[in-house]
């Protein structure tokens, strides 16, 4: 156990291995946690489990710090089985003891595991007395689960957050401020991007209403990586920032490519962008990491997709990052078409359309070129960048 606040302890699994989540969609090439926290007042409360592969070490945990039989609450913020999995195990040991859930979480409890245990539905405002300390909740619907929730711990000023403001992660520390903060916020983003940016509109509101209550705030310890304890607020005002129309200063080309006609195609956008004193990023798509590769396109103010014509439509790797865009709803930045094509040619336009009603802004015709572009053709390619630059400032 680690002591994260007098009487609150970190109680959590380090997964260092780990390199893909939610099966294989999800990179994670810094490892991750699992992190349940002990509340140790007159009541000892368990908030979160770990992912159930560990639940044999999670009780051995317990047994070792509180001993299973003292725990006399347990709290499931969220039940995706990373932080709920261990919970059947647990409770095979000590079947009566309360769960304490929102009503989601107690209808995906139940439909998990097939059980019908000892329920306490919360919801937000709902209070607990554990001793000195109150337990608030606050629900946090369709963050990004629609059970999650999330627990104040009034009398010590600690936020256990769950996935909020958490990252895929496994440091040195369990600490923000005993870790490289470049890795941590190239995590903390990445986590949101590809997990939470399609909830853009429910984090704004979310944290508007948790400011409102003016909860003092000394700790927020999510369930993965780093708990904030220097300047906690830091990450708030990240979410905040990132959940409203976020972007840098960078537009990004992905592209996919057969015989590299419509690579040449992508550099020479590049050069028309830079023309016009636009910086871009180049990304072939197929041999990108998607996650990493959602993350540049949640950060970037534009994106220019191509791909070459295959049986009538676009490359594998382009309709899937195609799909990814309008599915973590990134609109509202401008995107434009291109591609190479042997015979038939369709790839721009379907590439045009899906951006079209993935939200995005799509001001210029996408450029077609047949088989190898000529330097003409490349001209008009470095005219579409250039175009594209100068559409970015009316944007
Ligand atoms: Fe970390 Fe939504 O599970």
């Amino acid at each position: 156990m680690i002591k994260v606040k007098e009487n609150i302890y970190w109680i959590g699994v380090k997964d260092w291995a780990l390199k893909r989540f939610h099966g294989h969609e999800l990179s994670t090439h810094r490892g991750s946690t699992y992190n349940s926290y002990l509340i140790k007042d007159e009541k000892t409360v368990l908030v979160d489990t770990v992912w159930d592969p560990y639940k044999e070490m999670f009780l051995q945990k317990l047994e070792a710090g509180p001993g299973l039989d003292n725990i006399d609450m347990i709290i499931i913020n969220h039940m995706e089985p990373d932080h709920g999995g261990s919970l059947g195990h647990i409770l095979s040991k000590i079947p009566d003891t309360p769960i304490y859930c929102s009503k989601n979480g107690a209808d995906t409890i139940k439909k998990h595991f097939h059980k019908d245990w000892n329920f306490n539905i919360v919801k937000t405002g709902d209070r607990i007395k554990t001793g000195k300390y109150e337990l608030l909740f606050i629900e946090m619907k369709m963050l990004h689960w629609p059970d999650s929730m999330m627990v104040y711990v009034e009398g010590t000023n600690t936020v256990l957050s769950n996935d909020a403001f958490g990252q895929h992660f496994c440091p040195q520390s369990i600490f923000n401020d005993e870790v490289d903060n470049c890795e941590l916020y190239q995590e903390a983003i990445k986590y949101y991007a590809n997990i939470l940016s399609p909830f853009n509109m429910l984090v704004k509101k979310k944290i508007d209403e948790v400011k409102a209550m003016k909860l003092p705030i000394d700790i927020i310890a999510p369930s993965h990586g780093v708990i904030w304890r220097d300047n906690p607020m830091q990450i708030v005002d990240k979410y905040y920032q990132w959940s409203q129309n976020y972007s840098e200063d960078f537009i990004s080309i992905v592209y996919d490519t057969m015989y590299n006609a419509t690579q040449d195609m992508a550099k020479a956008i590049g050069k028309g962008l830079s023309n016009k004193g636009e910086k871009y990023k180049l990304f072939n798509c197929s041999v990108s990491d998607q996650s990493d590769l959602i993350t540049e396109l949640f950060r970037s103010k534009g994106i220019i997709v191509g791909s070459c014509t295959v049986n009538n439509t676009v490359l594998r790797s382009i309709a899937a990052i195609l799909s990814e865009i309008k599915s973590h709803k990134f609109k509202n930045k401008p995107g434009a078409a291109f591609g190479s094509y042997g015979w038939s040619g369709e790839a721009p336009k379907v590439i045009k359309n899906q951006l079209e009603e993935a939200g995005l802004k799509v001001l210029q015709e996408p450029v077609s070129v047949k088989y190898r572009p000529t330097g003409e053709e490349l001209a008009l390619c470095t005219q579409l960048g250039e175009e594209f630059a100068v559409s970015l400032q009316e944007f």
